[in-house]
């Protein structure tokens, strides 16, 4: 449980850097993340490497005790590289060319960038790679960032070609695999194909998709790439990247098997605001942040991390990018900080030492106030390193007993074909995710090639392409599991399946998708749940079962359905019968709710349990009377937090 800052030394004036580094130390950071956009210091002009700045701040940082996390500077190519190979910029859907003047201004396609990235990394990690005081690298910062995973550029389409020519082996199989017969969309040669975008109407769904695999695969190599080469230089160091939240044009884990841990950037405020939640959801924790919003995050990187993560920038004030910037509740920074160590992080880091005066995010707040005076995001870091310092170093968190199966293929087959506006499936997973959360669940957040054994209980919030070995995992693992609407509704070619949707799982679940409407918000579908109303949303579908319903809709048809601990869901569920089903299928696992007060959310890290309280008034823990607490006591005030020990040592 470290504490870490990011910092810019190249930022701010040499004659500050000795007094940030003491003030770090002091406060009880111990890691320093530096480097990332600092490639026009690095090297001002074509192979001319001013090193004499950067081994000064790494010996300045050093001396003063900190460990380095050193970054590979390949989100920001400078002016002059760019201008060597106009063609390594990104282009938009619009077919546009993305420019020069800000950041990412990069194409994962360009053979050209790559080899300067491969050129930059070898530079500053054979500098730096046996630096006793750097012990961590990073790739690159934020991938996919400001939409720029996906790039139309004249590069992107001839990899494109060459992905696709690999994937199908012939121009026949490609042209089966996409129904190009649809429209006369058939090629006669790989060459012919382009990027799916400048289509005059909906361009054909399973290309897309190919186009999401494509640009998912290259994030990846493109990751791969610099992790190569740093680990020949720093062999024994750890190389992380820094993820970003709710987003998924890349398939994380995919990069996060290179890595030797996982961080992610965590802005549970601006979050907030820039995403689906409802506005009485955005004014009730305004200053807090969603009670599942970091947490989801959490749960997830562990899994993209395989177990070692982190947070690699943890907002400490305002930030500067959304909509609205609300500063945080007083104690939230440390609460935050906190609930990222309960579950189970390694490092927290803050984004970031001193606010910018100058620059795109000079109204972003920092540790430290534009003017160097400690803010109060600093004050609450430096009451965190106390406490940790008093409760003393936690094991990692020990598998759940709950996983939800994160598949970010099923969020692009969404994102192509929604069929309902709004259904997006990453709002689907954190809605089951913040179901099982309200009852006091932990949760382990998985991939779909998982090994489900040791699992009570397995939600698939949806899996609309569902693989031959996830249904033997899920079988093998005995679990009881639910599968959300749409699962197995196509192929991996993304066809509708032959024996109709659920596809495969019509194996182990007797249940057939005869047909599917979308619904407008407003227009239901009502579900009875015995004597309950109540309701879906968005979406409904027509089951052929013999099954007997756990819940019907108001024509009395199957809703919800169960055989053999599989249970299946032909809606999306609002609040209530989520919760209904949740509870359902928590009792079915063996496993208990703890009553929670709401906007109070628990974790266990090694043999301490943490109860955070998100909602803006006093709550209470669901301690047991007489416990004795590490931190907080029975009563949470708004932003508070408390920990206390669940069995004795
Ligand atoms: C992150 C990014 C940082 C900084 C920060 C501001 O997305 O990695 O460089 O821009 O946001 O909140």
């Amino acid at each position: 449980m470290k504490l870490g800052v990011c910092y810019y030394p190249e930022q701010w004036p040499e004659e500050m850097w000795v007094d940030d580094a003491r003030r770090m130390a002091e406060l009880g950071i111990t890691w320093v993340r530096i480097g990332e956009f600092a490639w026009s210091r690095i090297e001002p002009e074509p192979r001319r490497f001013d090193w004499s700045w950067l081994d000064r701040a790494v010996e300045t940082l050093a001396a003063a005790g900190l460990r380095i996390i050193l970054c590979t500077p390949t989100a920001t190519p400078p002016k002059w590289l760019v201008d060597k190979h106009p063609d390594m910029l990104a282009g938009d859907a619009e077919g546009r060319t993305r420019g020069f003047g800000s950041r990412r201004h990069y194409c994962f396609s360009s053979q050209a960038y790559r080899g300067e990235c491969a050129r930059i990394t070898e530079a500053v990690a054979g500098r730096y790679g046996g630096h006793p005081a750097v012990g961590a690298w990073q790739t690159d910062n934020e991938f996919g960032c400001h939409d720029t995973t996906i790039s139309y550029s004249q590069n992107a389409a001839q990899q494109f070609r060459i992905w696709l020519a690999q994937r199908y082996q012939s121009v026949d199989a490609l042209n089966r695999a996409w129904g190009a017969v649809f429209w006369s969309q058939e090629y006669r040669d790989f060459d012919e194909v382009l990027p799916p975008n400048l289509t005059v109407t909906e361009a054909n769904p399973s290309h897309r998709l190919d186009y999401n695999r494509f640009a998912s695969d290259e994030v990846a190599s493109f990751n791969r790439l610099q992790v190569e080469i740093i680990r020949r230089h720093a062999p024994g160091r750890d190389v992380t990247h820094n993820f970003m939240g709710f987003y998924t044009e890349f398939d994380h884990f995919a990069v996060g098997r290179d890595l030797d841990l996982a961080t992610w950037d965590s802005y549970p405020l601006g979050f907030l605001e820039q995403f689906w939640f409802p506005e009485a959801d955005k004014l009730r924790y305004l200053r807090q942040g969603h009670p599942d919003i970091s947490a989801f995050h959490h749960d997830l990187y562990r899994g993209v991390g395989r177990g070692r993560w982190g947070v690699m920038e943890q907002q400490p004030g305002p930030v500067n990018w959304a909509r609205y910037n609300p500063a945080p509740l007083p104690g939230m920074v440390r609460s935050w900080t906190w609930e990222a160590f309960a579950h189970g992080a390694e490092l927290v880091s803050y984004f970031r030492w001193r606010q910018a005066p100058f620059a795109q995010e000079q109204m972003h707040a920092g540790l430290n106030r534009p003017d160097n005076v400690l803010d109060h995001g600093g004050h609450e870091a430096a009451q965190v390193a106390r406490e940790v310092g008093a409760l003393g170093q936690l094991a990692g968190c020990t598998s759940a007993r709950v996983a939800l199966i994160f598949s970010y293929e099923a969020d692009w087959q969404f994102g192509i074909q929604p069929h309902a506006r709004g259904f997006r499936w990453l709002q689907l997973a954190f809605e089951m995710y913040s179901g099982l959360r309200r009852m006091g669940l932990d949760v382990d957040i998985v991939p779909p090639d998982a090994d489900f054994s040791g699992y009570a209980l397995v939600v698939a919030p949806s899996l609309p392409i569902i693989e031959a070995g996830t249904l033997a995992a899920l079988t093998a693992s005995g679990a009881v599991v639910l599968f959300g609407p749409r699962t197995g509704s196509r192929t991996r070619d993304g066809h509708i399946p032959a024996n109709l949707p659920p596809g495969p799982l019509q194996d182990r679940l007797a249940v057939r998708v005869a047909r599917v409407e979308s619904l407008r918000p407003g227009a239901g579908p009502d579900v009875d749940v015995g004597p309950d109303r109540m309701s879906g949303r968005l979406w409904r579908e027509m089951l052929e079962t013999g099954l007997t319903p756990l819940a019907t809709f108001t024509d009395g048809a199957a809703a919800w359905v169960v055989q053999a601990r599989w249970h299946y869901l032909a809606t999306w569920p609002d609040a209530a019968l989520l919760d209904a089903v949740m509870a359902r299928v928590v009792a079915d696992a063996g496993l208990s709710k703890v009553q929670l007060d709401e906007g109070v959310r628990l974790r266990r890290r090694d043999d301490v349990q943490f109860a955070f309280n998100f909602a803006p008034e006093t709550r209470r823990t669901p301690a047991p009377e007489g416990t004795v607490f590490l931190l907080g006591g029975p009563e949470l005030p708004a932003a508070g937090l408390a920990a206390w020990r669940i069995q004795p040592q």
